[in-house]
């Protein structure tokens, strides 16, 4: 079995994609510090799977804990680097934590990974690095926009080291970036799904604690965009579709079929969806109302972004399945379950 190191592998993809993984048939192996993730993860993996994941605590910035995982596990043959912070709002709030935690721990792995001979690394970008775009639907080849806050420019970044460092001479790195649209719903499990810590800033948890009773109600965020009700749109995609996506992408860094050292895809459905259009499917597919009024638009939101997924279909052989009516009732499926 091939052995994929998972960083960040207790948050919410992370998780989704060990399953996927050890389903596929590979042997991942967890690391994670906890710093944004809770222990019982591990438990949840372990429900799904029926046995335990290998785990190492320890944060993926620290060159010298990274060393001691890479040696003490032998033939890690991809690496799939989750870790890091991803709150828009916080990141304003704490840029240099983002910075030093997002920017650094790629730099951490991108200098011990050759120590090791690890060639192959996926890296969670995400569709912030577009910014507002001009034209939608957004292709891979759209110019990126400046970010809208530190934690867009960190995946900004992140990607333009990942392609220096894999530019440079000798370098035998080979990497696929994945932009991700807005991941949502659970494991059909119900066993591991979105944890937010606090208040959360995402719609769909701020749906769901709203419909369980958890939260008074939601605020939409504006509903004076030039969009067919006025409310933002965004491509939602499942987070289970989405792990499945870091499954080809692996498999295509181990099969070296790649014309390029670096390549990028948009992992999305390719449809935009408004937030008064999610609210509505999520009330049909769950029985559930959700208390909700109209407030001013946050800043920093684009109005609209979706996916071109013709690049990832076509090289990746990767479409989603779920609908966004399934997505949601995953989601509440999993609300219920942090209840009991
Ligand atoms: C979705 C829509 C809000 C909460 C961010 C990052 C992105 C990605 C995912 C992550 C927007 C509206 C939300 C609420 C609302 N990265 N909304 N009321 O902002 O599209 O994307 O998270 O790690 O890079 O930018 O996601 O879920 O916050 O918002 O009306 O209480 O829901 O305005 O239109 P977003 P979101």
């Amino acid at each position: 079995m091939k052995k994929i190191l998972v960083t960040g592998g207790a948050g919410y993809i992370g998780s989704h994609t060990v399953v996927e993984l050890a389903q596929a048939g590979f042997e991942p192996v967890i690391i994670d510090d906890f710093r944004n993730s809770k222990e019982s993860v591990l438990s949840g993996l372990r429900d799904i799977l029926g046995r335990d994941v290998p785990f190492h605590r320890i944060d993926c910035g620290d060159a010298e804990a990274l060393r001691g995982v890479l040696r003490a596990e032998g033939n890690i043959e991809g690496v799939i680097h989750f870790a890091a912070f991803k709150a828009v709002g916080e990141s304003v709030q704490k840029p240099l934590a983002y910075f030093r935690n997002n920017v650094g721990s790629l730099l951490t792995l991108l200098e011990v990974l050759p120590e090791f001979g690890v060639e192959n690394l996926v890296f969670s970008s995400s569709c912030t690095v577009y910014g507002n775009p001009d034209a939608l639907p957004v292709r891979e080849t759209t110019p990126t926009k400046p970010a809208s806050s530190p934690y867009g420019r960190t995946k900004q970044m992140c990607e333009d080291i990942i392609h220096d460092a894999a530019g440079a001479p000798g370098n035998r790195l080979h990497s696929i970036l994945l932009r991700y649209f807005n991941p949502i719903g659970a494991h059909a499990s119900a066993r591991i799904g979105e944890l937010p810590l606090g208040v959360p800033n995402n719609l769909i948890p701020f749906v769901t604690q709203t419909a369980a009773g958890l939260r008074e109600k939601l605020t939409i965020f504006g509903n004076d965009y030039d969009t067919p009700d006025g409310t933002n749109i965004r491509d939602y995609i499942h987070v289970v579709d989405l792990a499945k996506a870091h499954i080809a992408a692996v498999q295509r860094l181990l099969d070296r079929t790649a014309p390029e050292v670096v390549e990028t895809f948009n992992v999305g459905t390719g449809h935009g969806n408004t937030v008064l259009e999610v609210v509505q499917t999520f009330e049909r597919a769950t029985g559930q109302k959700v208390n909700y009024s109209i407030g001013p638009r946050r800043p920093g939101d684009v109005p609209a972004i979706y996916a071109d997924a013709t690049k990832v279909a076509e090289v990746l052989g990767f479409k989603t399945e779920t609908s966004l009516a399934d997505s949601l009732a995953s989601a509440w499926k999993w609300q219920l379950s942090l209840a009991k």
